[in-house]
């Protein structure tokens, strides 16, 4: 996910363009860039790293005009660098380009303009549209931008300035959001409402399939076949603060209702379905290598170490390697036994974590061979590592790890299926299957969040409670786990994951009437033990709150009250189960007004051991 700022009036761009990055910051920061029109000609300004670095660099050779295009980094294709940092360029410079999105037949289209003399300077795939403009133009610059965007194959929100037509930016929309802002003559462009909202209130919100002229006092819109459209313009009541949320209460909430779109961002470009592909461009791991792998341990903290749990048992199940799971700072200070044939699997959101990082270096230093599973491009022990696979979730900034989580669950599915097929021991039918049920999940999570309601009526229920245990089986134990520490991070009840079957060892001594129980009750071979473990609940008086498949129906008159998911495979149970757990913690949190975001005590990355 990148953000998109632009500007066109009376006034310097560069300003504008500055202030709109910065809010849209969140959206991705690991490069950054500018390029304006002045009399005539263009001026681009860029470079890795964050928005600060490119103020620094503005502030050194700054660039004039009054019509402006800004963008801010969240790399997909090619890693953060100068060059592969936006706008990007046709092989003239007349024409600049930034763009949010992936063109997932960028190689073949790049391969075409090459043959054709094209010469590239960055290995995006945006910098394809730049040259594809220049090759389609023929003397109107929206025509040659909507003979472009019918050529390629992707998602894109994009803005197009040229030398050729020096008065005015082209926008376009596919996918990726892009929105219009009207000002006192001029107007403004952003990949979200609140970078424009300090501005102007009265928006426009281009749809799918529209491209544009801006011009600094009106805005023309057509379909991608030249024929206009009519757009009628909104106000916006949110305040500043919540805007920044997608009107949203909580960035929190926010991203629990993004995981099905970060899903489809995780495994966008990544999977082939009807060929049983599998592909992560910076694996960095050769099939020999994989295939004499002979051990695999997952290091992490908090959420990432569920997350590593739920790994073990797939690359067990699909991969067919012995795997473990250790905390980072266990890890790196118990002398752990490994070697070249010992896979370390860092898994961490941040990237930053310092115990995650201690653990990547000792695994190094045992000549382990290191990938990390990271939601920050460019990070830490993205960097350490030998290879890395990035969620590409965007930005998480509640602090309560939500989208992190079942994209990281996402990631790991893809890795096990890929190292199994390897192996060996996952035929190209099964991969298909397994694949299939993976591009089916985004829509069942969606499914899975229309429960919010009866999510919401649990809360009211259950927000007084002083404890709580979390129980579940196979896979369901990680997520008994996650569900236990996102109560306890938000709403600061204290909350316990733990087997079910283990309950009865001790933890069924804490069962009364005021003990909510929550209980994985997943579909598969552990389904009867687990109802068993709700009669023992009952027997005791405790409260039961089910998390059931759809379907389920013999657990109604066993639990006090029931969430239904959509059913899904096996394997994929854990990502929807999930989902209500986190806002079950979501809502009880804010019926006992705890501070959701930044909980206290907390901090997004734990930089510190
Ligand atoms: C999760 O909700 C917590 N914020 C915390 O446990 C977090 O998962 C942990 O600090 C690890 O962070 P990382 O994934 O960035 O390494």
């Amino acid at each position: 996910m990148c953000g998109i700022f632009g500007y066109i009036g009376n006034k310097e761009a560069v300003p504008f363009l500055m202030e709109g990055l910065k809010k849209l910051e969140y959206r991705g920061y690991d490069s950054a860039g500018v390029a304006t029109l002045d009399k005539g000609k263009v001026f681009v300004s860029k470079r890795a790293g964050k928005i600060a670095d490119l103020e620094e660099l503005l502030r050194r050779k700054p660039i004039k005009g009054h019509i402006g295009i800004g963008h801010t980094r969240w790399a997909t294709h090619g890693k953060p660098s100068d060059a592969n940092s936006h706008p990007h360029e046709d092989c003239t410079g007349k024409i600049v380009v930034v763009h949010n999105g992936i063109i997932e037949n960028y190689l073949e289209l790049r391969r075409d303009l090459a043959q054709k003399g094209h010469k590239f300077t960055s290995v995006t795939d945006t910098e394809v549209i730049a040259h594809l403009i220049e090759e389609n133009y023929a003397g109107n610059l929206l025509e040659a931008v909507a003979v472009t965007l019918n050529q390629v194959q992707g998602s894109y929100a994009l803005a197009v300035v040229s030398e050729h037509e020096p008065d005015k930016i082209i926008i376009a929309r596919h996918g990726s959001p892009l929105i219009v802002g009207f000002g006192e003559n001029e107007c403004y462009l952003s990949s979200d409402i609140p970078a424009m909202l300090k501005y102007t209130a009265e928006i426009i919100k281009l749809d799918n399939g529209e491209v544009a002229v801006l011009a600094k006092d009106e805005l023309k819109v057509f379909d991608l076949q030249g024929k206009a459209v009519a757009k009628e313009s909104e106000l916006i009541s949110w305040d500043p603060e919540s805007a920044e949320k997608g009107g949203y209460a909580h960035f929190m909430l926010k991203e629990i209702h993004e995981q099905p779109s970060a899903i489809r961002k995780t495994i966008e470009g990544r999977i082939e379905a009807e060929n049983h592909k599998i592909h992560f461009d910076e694996l960095n791991l050769t099939d020999d290598e994989i295939r004499k792998i002979n051990r695999v341990v997952f290091t992490a903290c908090g959420t990432s170490w569920h997350a590593a749990l739920v790994g073990e048992y797939l690359f067990e199940q699909y991969a067919r390697i012995p795997a473990e799971v250790e905390y980072a700072a266990e890890f790196r200070y118990r002398q752990p036994i490994i070697d070249q044939n010992t896979l370390v699997i860092a898994i961490t959101q941040s990237g930053e974590t310092a115990d995650t990082l201690g653990a990547v270096w000792e695994a190094k230093a045992r000549d382990a061979k290191v990938i990390s599973i990271c939601n920050v491009v460019g990070s830490s022990i993205a960097r350490e590592s030998h290879g890395v696979v990035y969620t590409n979730a965007g930005p998480e900034i509640g602090v309560a790890s939500t989208k992190a989580f079942t994209t990281q669950l996402t990631v790991i599915y893809l890795l096990a299926i890929l190292f199994g097929k390897r192996k060996g021991v996952v035929s190209d039918s099964e991969a298909t299957k397994l694949i299939n049920d993976l591009i089916e999940l985004p829509g069942k999570i969606e499914e899975a969040l229309y429960q919010e309601e009866a999510v919401q009526h649990v809360a009211e229920r259950f927000y007084r409670a002083t404890n709580a245990l979390y129980l579940g089986r196979g896979k369901g134990f990680p997520i008994a786990l996650e569900g236990a520490l996102k109560l306890k991070e938000v709403s600061y009840i204290h909350a316990e994951g733990y087997p079910a079957a283990e309950m009865k060892h001790g933890p069924i001594a804490l069962i009364d009437h005021n003990m909510p129980v929550v209980v994985l009750a997943l579909s598969g071979r552990r389904y009867e033990k687990i109802l068993g473990n709700i009669e023992e609940v009952k027997a005791r008086g405790g409260k039961v709150i089910a998390v059931a498949c759809e379907g389920n129906t013999d657990i109604t008159e066993k639990a006090d009250e029931i969430i239904y998911i959509p059913l899904t495979s096996e394997a994929l149970s854990p990502i929807l189960a999930v989902i209500p757990l986190q806002l079950l913690a979501y809502y009880i949190a804010v019926k006992r007004g705890c501070h959701v975001d930044q909980p206290r005590n907390l901090a997004k990355s734990v930089t510190v051991e």
